[in-house]
């Protein structure tokens, strides 16, 4: 029997959560701890600038047009940051810190506020600048692979958020209108992005001093983690 649409009284299903991974379900500060060997003192400034580095590299690659993977962009920030710092590193000590790069931790909120969030109803598509396969790794490391329908990489069209084809690439594998898909992140640029195409966004404030930029987007919700956004949504 085909399925019976909804009609006026029936609540409309809940829709898709569209969720970045790196700063939103997983945690990429906790590389720290790997970096205090080699940076000492300064290994929380290496982490910070890890992450700028690679972020950046991929904003310009995606402009320029001369892609490269996530992967590797994040092998390159490690790379200038090492010499910029002035602490050289070896293959080696390289390849153990981008492995642990894999193994990084998803923050403490993350399994129960996708277990809710399923409960309610929603899809949960993973919608990442990283590779499917480090992404894969990471979410069955963190145990968390199981709430998400699939993973949804700019990858697959070799480019990166927030160029708005990638949010486009969510809403066709969702399959569903623009107004129905969530896009759920922790980071400023993706919230501007998502808004920018046309999806709802959420964004999830996991640093309390970060000042949201002064575009004309913002998100339709600010929480602090996944479990509020569950809340959050529940009252809409
Ligand atoms: C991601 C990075 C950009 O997971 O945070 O897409």
């Amino acid at each position: 029997m085909p399925a019976v649409k909804t009609t006026t009284g029936d609540r409309a299903p809940p829709g898709v959560i569209a969720l970045d991974i790196y700063g939103t379900v997983i945690d990429p500060a906790a590389i720290v701890i790997h970096l205090s060997n080699a940076f000492d003192t300064r290994a929380q400034l290496a982490a910070q600038l890890w992450r700028e580095r690679q972020l950046e590299f991929t904003f310009r690659r995606a402009l320029m047009r001369k892609y490269a993977d996530f992967d590797l962009c994040t092998a390159q920030a490690l790379t200038q940051v090492s010499a910029q710092l002035g602490v050289k590193l070896g293959e080696d000590d390289k390849r153990a810190l981008l492995d642990a790069y894999l193994r990084l931790p998803a923050f403490p909120d993350v399994k129960l506020g996708l277990e809710r969030l399923k409960a309610s109803g929603y899809r949960i598509i993973a919608l990442t600048n990283g590779t499917e396969k480090s992404v894969r790794a990471l979410l069955q490391h963190a145990g968390i692979s199981e709430y998400f329908e699939m993973i949804v990489s700019a990858d697959a069209i070799k480019t990166f958020k927030p160029d708005p084809a990638v949010y486009q690439l969510v809403q066709r594998a969702g399959d569903t209108p623009k107004q129905n898909v969530w896009l759920v992140s922790g980071n400023p640029f993706d919230i501007i992005g998502a808004k920018a195409y046309g999806l709802k966004a959420a964004w999830v404030r996991r640093d309390p001093s970060r000042v949201f930029d002064p575009w004309e987007f913002s998100p339709d919700e600010v929480v602090q983690n996944l479990q509020e956004l569950c809340a959050a949504l529940q009252r809409k």
